[in-house]
């Protein structure tokens, strides 16, 4: 007896990678992407591609940043590239993402979509990516622009095109990228006729983040606390949390405490109204609560740590998962650039 399933939606994400994350990262998008695993058929790709229009600049930071702490030799932008898209690989996967429930490989070994990138930059339009926030933001933060970081959209919109995604969850950052996406689109399909269905982004529902100084948690803001942090560094990061200056003695507020919403994020509801009624008694300070918080952090990705650590040392399982992830996904990007292909008049690629 067969049961009949709905069919499962493809739900597809692409992860920039950019250095250590941290529990923003986390709790804003990779904690969704792995409980989404579950319920649809789900790609997750570390875009690469994409990181290559600001290398120079994360290069151009190590060299600053090592100019100022004497003995770090900065890594050239190779280098901070490969450590990057390996870090990224070693986090998802300690984190839950589960090869076996989600197709997880690298953007680059899909080469077809840059090919898809090229035809869709033919018919969308100049104007619509001279709207793009996040390049004028980028521009504005000094970036000297490559063609590459202008047309950034229409590489995201074929990765998401090419593997005829429904579902894009992505953070409220990405929103007008989707709309861009949606716009490439529908701009290909009145050109050549209905090949691509439109996607729709899924905004992970938005946990406000604080960091250690109560702005949003961000590595531009120099506030993180990281994921994978342990012992001193992540003591001295949770212990660096800044508070206001209630005397021990008095109640505390913990509806404006920047520990106490991160407490949130870790522990029960009943560990979270423990904690409140700790705050409004008096006598209890803001040492002990980062204690709190610091033990809570430390169990919740102890288990996570411990893979990451194996996994680490061995690199060829990260390798194979990511293999095997680029071909099934490739498998996809091919059919759909066959209906491209076919669509705009180039027809089939000759076997070779
Ligand atoms: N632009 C996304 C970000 O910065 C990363 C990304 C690239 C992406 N391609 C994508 C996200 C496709 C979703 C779908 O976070």
């Amino acid at each position: 007896m067969s049961e009949i399933m709905p069919p499962r939606q493809r739900i597809l994400s692409g992860v920039q990678p950019s250095g250590k994350l941290h529990i923003g990262n986390y709790f804003g998008a990779i904690k969704q992407h792995i409980e989404r695993q579950q319920h649809g058929d789900c790609f997750y790709f570390i875009a690469d591609y994409h990181a290559l229009t600001t290398l120079k600049e994360a290069e151009e930071k190590e060299i600053s940043a090592a100019a100022k702490s004497k003995g770090t030799t900065p890594r050239p932008a190779r280098q901070i590239l490969a450590d990057n898209v390996r870090d990224v690989a070693l986090d998802y996967l300690a984190l839950g993402l589960d090869p076996a429930k989600a197709t997880f490989f690298r953007q680059s070994d899909v080469p077809e979509v840059t090919e898809l990138a090229w035809i869709l930059s033919t018919t969308a339009g100049m104007g619509l990516l001279e709207r793009a926030t996040s390049y004028k933001d980028k521009v504005a933060r000094g970036i000297t622009p490559s063609v590459g970081l202008f047309t950034y959209p229409i590489l995201m919109a074929a990765d998401i095109l090419i593997y005829r995604s429904h579902l894009v969850p992505v953070g409220k950052d990405q929103e007008q990228h989707l709309e861009m996406t949606r716009d490439i689109a529908g701009a290909f399909n009145h050109a050549f006729g209905e090949v691509f269905p439109l996607p729709e982004a899924v905004f992970n529902e938005a946990a406000v983040v604080p960091g250690t100084d109560g702005q949003k948690m961000s590595k531009s803001y120099g506030n993180t606390i990281d994921i994978f942090a342990e012992g001193k560094p992540l003591e001295r990061a949770v212990m660096g949390i800044v508070t206001d200056k209630t005397p021990l003695e008095a109640p505390l507020n913990p509806e404006t405490c920047n520990v106490f919403s991160l407490y949130k994020l870790f522990a029960a509801r009943e560990e979270v109204e423990a904690l409140a009624v700790k705050y409004r008694a008096g006598g209890f300070g803001y040492g002990a609560a980062k204690k709190e918080l610091l033990a809570k952090i430390d169990a919740y990705f102890a288990k996570a740590r411990e893979r990451r650590k194996l996994l680490e040392r061995d690199p060829g399982q990260v390798e194979e998962v990511l293999t095997a992830g680029a071909v099934r996904a490739r498998t996809t990007a091919q059919i759909t650039m066959r209906l491209v292909r076919a669509a705009v008049g180039i027809g089939p690629r000759p076997v070779a």
